[in-house]
């Protein structure tokens, strides 16, 4: 893969950390954006590649900081990977607002918040790719977590939304 633009958004999950190190690994430059700074950057410390990783912050339930988020970015990405998550207990989300209001925010209202901001910026023409995380709970609803994956299930249903704008108008 030639070397890309990336953007990770929630970047301190293991499995950004991972796309951080295989994405570093092949030479792309790197946004990795999260709330806890101190922990990420501790993380890209350990890489081979660190100077190709930029640590930013970024909380997605602060839907007002977004639109500035993406226009301080150092550049503008071509792949973008949403990534952050944030879970309660089905048992305690049933009688907590609260924390099913924050899973709500950080896994569908969050995402797209930040993600309609970059699929519409007309002026990034490289943008290829957004990739969101659903899960097997959003395509089967179980009886254990059907809180969580009721807000995954409408990750499947958008993100074609974001694939068509990529790639028809960029
Ligand atoms: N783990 C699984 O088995 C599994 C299976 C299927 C799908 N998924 C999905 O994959 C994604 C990652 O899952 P995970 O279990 O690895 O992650 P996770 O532990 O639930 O959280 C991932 C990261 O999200 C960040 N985060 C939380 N709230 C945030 C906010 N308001 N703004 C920005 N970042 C925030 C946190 O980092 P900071 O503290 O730095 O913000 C956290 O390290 C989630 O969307 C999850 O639903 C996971």
């Amino acid at each position: 893969m030639p070397s890309k633009s990336i953007l990770i958004l929630g970047a301190n999950s293991d499995v950004a950390k991972a796309a951080i190190a295989r994405y570093a690994a092949r030479g792309c430059r790197i946004v990795a954006a999260s709330r806890s700074i101190g922990e990420l950057q501790s993380f890209v410390d350990t890489l081979p590649q660190a100077g190709q990783v930029a640590v930013l912050h970024f909380d997605a339930t602060d839907f007002g900081s977004h639109r500035g988020f993406y226009m301080a970015l150092p550049f503008k990405p071509q792949i973008v990977l949403y990534a952050a998550g944030f879970q309660v207990h089905n048992d305690q989300a049933l009688v907590d607002f609260e924390g099913s209001f924050r899973m709500m925010q950080v896994h569908y209202a969050g995402a797209v918040s930040i993600l309609n901001i970059i699929a519409t910026d007309q002026e990034n023409t490289q943008l290829e790719r957004i990739v969101g995380l659903s899960s097997l709970s959003g395509v089967r609803g179980r009886k254990s977590n059907f809180i969580y994956g009721a807000q995954k299930l409408p990750s499947r249903s958008t993100s074609p939304d974001c694939g068509s704008i990529c790639s028809t108008e960029k």
